[in-house]
């Protein structure tokens, strides 16, 4: 048996016979959770979990003072703060992004929706055992790499947005009838403002403009993941997702407006990300840190789950196309910043990434010198 090619409905738990269903439907039953997703860290008995306050508060920056026709004193002084946020950070809060408020709304309709569909029509969608790791699509719930794997309170829709002829639309759901619509029209827009973002990025740190997008190919390869977390029994013990890093070069985040269950590890205390009606929540990834040559942090974060209350998250990934190589960028190397990363391959980097991603570690030690 393959395990590399296990959903979790195909795994026996350990708690029942028969087989594991997603996320949700565990939560409807109300039962305890199984072992499978029982943490086994002490993680959050170590580490001090605080909520955002005035001091330690996640920064937030107006995209609008960015855009190329913005000038003068007011896009220096954004351009800093994105700077300062990146690399202490590496997340803040977008305001200012041009996304009306009702796509917003639209979109977070239609992923509710979805995840609202009894479990057939949702399981028309789920992604077939033959995708490699590095291009899970479809719906389901964490893929199994090992016995020993932490289970995610979660179910997810992974759909690839770009390269467009790579889309696989038979896993784009219909019904919700304007799932695709909305989706695409989200996708456009979210696509502007990371483009505005990876070149104030560069900027920000004396490059041009382009060099991290054309490090990623000129136009990025675009995932989105739709997350559902349902309720949980045990919030103590769960994590809606374990600890970790991203694996692309930035992630646009649109959060749940009103359930606050994201955190980040800022100087070893877990923070709460606050909900921002209409702000974004953007952050850097493993590929931005390899190639600003460690200057922006790619952050550690999770989501805890609740009682109470589902949660419905976008998350967007932009990240170079697999072919590509990426390294940190030239510019940044001296006698005083020597290099800290080796030039690799994407694929490379995202074989290495995922399964260790679902083991709770870190992939960016592979890629130091
Ligand atoms: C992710 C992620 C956060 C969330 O999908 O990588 O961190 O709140 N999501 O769903
Ligand atoms: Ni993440």
């Amino acid at each position: 048996m393959d395990v590399n090619h296990l959903t979790t409905e195909e795994i026996p738990s350990s708690s029942s016979p028969g087989l594991l269903k997603n996320v949700q439907e565990l939560a409807i039953d109300g039962e305890e959770p199984p072992p499978r997703y029982i943490r086994k860290d002490s993680d959050h008995k170590e580490k001090k979990q605080v909520p955002a306050h005035e001091s330690l508060s996640v920064p937030i920056i107006d995209v609008s003072r960015l855009l190329p026709a913005s000038s003068g004193r007011e896009k220096e002084d954004e351009m800093e703060k994105l700077k300062s946020a990146l690399n202490s950070w590496g997340l803040f809060q977008a305001i200012g992004h041009s996304i009306p408020k009702s796509l917003l709304d639209d979109i977070n309709d239609v992923s509710k929706q979805f995840f609202d569909l009894p479990i057939e029509e949702k399981q028309r969608y789920t992604r077939s055992e033959e995708d490699e790791i590095v291009d899970l699509q479809g719906y389901g719930s964490d893929t199994i790499v090992s016995d020993d794997q932490v289970l995610d309170w979660s179910d997810r829709l992974y759909l690839l947005i770009q390269p467009q002829e790579q889309q696989k639309l038979r896993l784009w759901p219909d019904p919700p009838s304007h799932f695709r619509r909305t989706l695409n029209e989200y996708s456009v827009k979210a696509g502007s403002v990371a483009e505005v973002i990876l070149k104030a990025m560069a900027r920000s740190i004396g490059l041009e403009e382009y060099s991290f997008i054309n490090q990623l190919g000129g136009q990025p390869m675009v995932y989105a993941r739709f997350n559902y977390y349902p309720p949980c029994s045990r919030p103590d013990l769960v994590y809606g997702i374990k600890a970790h890093a991203d694996g692309g070069a930035i992630t646009i985040l649109l959060q749940d407006p009103e359930v606050e269950d994201l955190q980040v590890l800022k100087d070893d205390q877990w923070i709460s990300v606050p909900c921002m009606p209409g702000a974004l929540l953007i952050n850097v990834a493993d590929q931005v840190q390899i190639m600003s040559n460690g200057i922006f942090k790619s952050p550690i974060h999770r989501v805890v789950t609740n009682k109470e209350r589902e949660r419905l998250y976008l998350a967007m990934f932009y990240g170079a196309k697999f072919d590509k190589e990426i390294e940190p960028t030239a510019g940044l190397i001296n006698e005083s910043n020597p290099r800290m990363f080796r030039k690799v391959k994407v694929k490379d980097y995202l074989e290495v990434f995922f399964p260790k991603y679902l083991l709770g570690e870190r992939a960016i030690d592979w890629a130091k010198v």
